[in-house]
């Protein structure tokens, strides 16, 4: 692969695993204590963080696409290193956690709050999506500490 081509998908590579890094972290700053509050100020919140979800969907696709294309520059599976590829696995692995338990998570408790649900309600839900959260978490971050430390 031509240098110039692996320099380009390393720095996407960097940017997009900064956003799907950092962004939940932002986007989960004081959510339990909004929603637990109920009315306008979970509905909004809620609203908010549906409203972000996209970009962290796309920060994870092109952190995975960028990182194939990476592996294909480096030679393919044989020439990466291990840890790499456990923290790749890792990372892969938060994706059906964010499609399987915190997007429906998500999803409901908007439906909930919308129609005016209270918070006490919701509490199942809101640890359910949080739950999520922090398991996605600790994947995308087990993942930066294997590819980042050069063991
Ligand atoms: C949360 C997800 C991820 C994070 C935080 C992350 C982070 C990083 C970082 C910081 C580096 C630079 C390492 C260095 O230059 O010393 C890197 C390199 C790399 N990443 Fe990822 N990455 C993630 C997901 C992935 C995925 C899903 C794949 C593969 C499908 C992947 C494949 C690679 C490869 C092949 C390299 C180059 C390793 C080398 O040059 O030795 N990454 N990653």
């Amino acid at each position: 692969m031509h240098p110039t081509l692996f320099m380009a998908l390393r720095t996407l590579h960097l940017l997009s695993m900064a956003l799907w890094v950092g962004g939940p972290v932002v986007a989960a700053l004081g959510a339990r204590k909004s929603l637990m509050t109920g009315g306008d100020v979970a509905r909004d919140r809620v609203r908010w963080v549906v409203s972000v979800t996209p970009l962290f969907v796309v920060s994870a696709l092109l952190t995975v696409g960028s990182g194939i294309g990476l592996i294909l520059g480096l030679g393919g599976l044989s020439a990466v290193r291990r840890s790499v590829l456990v923290g790749a696995a890792l990372a892969i692995a938060a994706l059906p956690v964010g499609g399987v338990m915190n997007q429906p998570a998500l999803m409901k408790l908007k439906a909930h709050f919308e129609s005016g649900g209270s918070a006490g309600e919701a509490a199942p839900v809101i640890t359910r999506f949080l739950l999520a959260h922090w398991i996605e978490q600790t994947l995308r971050f087990a993942a930066l500490f294997l590819m980042a430390v050069p063991f």
